[in-house]
């Protein structure tokens, strides 16, 4: 079964899938990406997906390159054509191809977009019991991490730290000494109270992640107390708990900071119910939240 990739309304096998040298997206990173996660047939928090990279496009001026009705079908099109059950659905649009000037090419061009389907497990037991060592490094990033930009480098060369670490995530930390959140996902930590604490969204200094505002809505629910505030290294290593969240790692467990080890090093309770509560709410696509939402 080869794979497929979606290029500017083709379906392509993905190894011979191509877009031009003169693509922004290629140039300048001039360009907006999702990454959604397909559970069990279904891609999951489609709507807060579509969403941030319509909110995430706009911010930028790239016109969405279809209606959201029209993308939807080609997602799902490419679940299809792919005939996976579980992975990872990735959705880029650059502003285009353009001889390579700074300002946006006017008039505008088409915007590109390209989708390509990974397959992934989500082996959930062997998940919560795999809790995994973080690092902190700078954050060099831009200030603009609101926007889901393909711009990724400041990212990038933090991941890599980690991995040189045998870290699995890097938290990046901002100039006043506060963590903003990972490379790819957010941060949270659950203090010697027992409260749940991670970076408010405001002032654009993280990415709103859709696991977050999924898990946000999921303590409203069940009257888990959720703090919105900065904290710092030396306070995560202090941690009872701590966790990161994105739409591939879903909820993953940490076990130590730095080296400073978190609890007893495996998953705790409270981010065990979150885990479970997160888990219900993703395998439930009938709920509002979640729902094929055609506009
Ligand atoms: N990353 N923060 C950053 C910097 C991210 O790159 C991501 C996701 C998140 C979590 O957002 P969400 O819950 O919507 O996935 C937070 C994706 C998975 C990636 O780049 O592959």
């Amino acid at each position: 079964m080869p794979r497929i990739a979606y290029v500017n309304g083709r379906y392509i096998p993905h190894q011979s899938a191509q877009i031009h040298i003169e693509d922004r997206g290629f140039q300048f990173a001039d360009g907006i990406y999702e990454v959604v996660a397909l559970m069990d047939g279904e891609l999951r928090d489609e709507v807060g997906h579509l969403d941030r990279l319509e909110r995430s496009l706009g911010e930028i001026g790239i016109a969405m390159p279809m209606p959201r009705r029209v993308l939807q079908i080609a997602m799902r099109e490419m679940v299809r054509r792919n005939r996976i059950k579980n992975g990872a659905l990735y959705i880029q649009v650059s502003r285009g191809i353009a001889a390579r000037d700074f300002k946006f090419p006017s008039p505008a061009v088409r915007p590109t977009l390209v989708m390509t389907l990974r397959h992934m497990t989500f082996d959930i037991p062997a998940r919560k019991a795999a809790a995994k060592p973080v690092i902190t490094v700078p954050d060099i990033r831009w200030k603009r991490r609101d926007i889901k930009s393909t711009a990724l480098l400041g990212q990038v060369l933090a991941k890599q730290i980690a991995v040189n670490e045998g870290a699995a995530e890097a938290w990046m930390v901002d100039d006043d000494g506060f963590i903003t959140e990972g490379a790819s996902s957010n941060a949270w930590i659950i203090d010697a109270k027992g409260r749940l604490i991670t970076r408010p969204a405001a002032h654009n200094a993280i990415l709103k992640g859709v696991t977050r505002s999924a898990l946000q809505a999921l303590c409203k629910q069940e009257g888990i107390e959720l703090v919105e505030r900065a904290f710092t290294p030396k306070e995560a290593y202090k941690a009872r708990e701590a966790f990161t969240s994105s739409a591939t790692a879903l909820i993953m467990p940490v076990s130590s900071i730095d080296g400073h080890k978190i609890g007893n090093g495996k998953i705790g309770p409270v981010t065990d119910k979150l885990y479970d509560l997160y888990m219900e709410y993703a395998m439930n696509p009938s709920r509002k939240e979640q729902k094929w939402n055609p506009r």
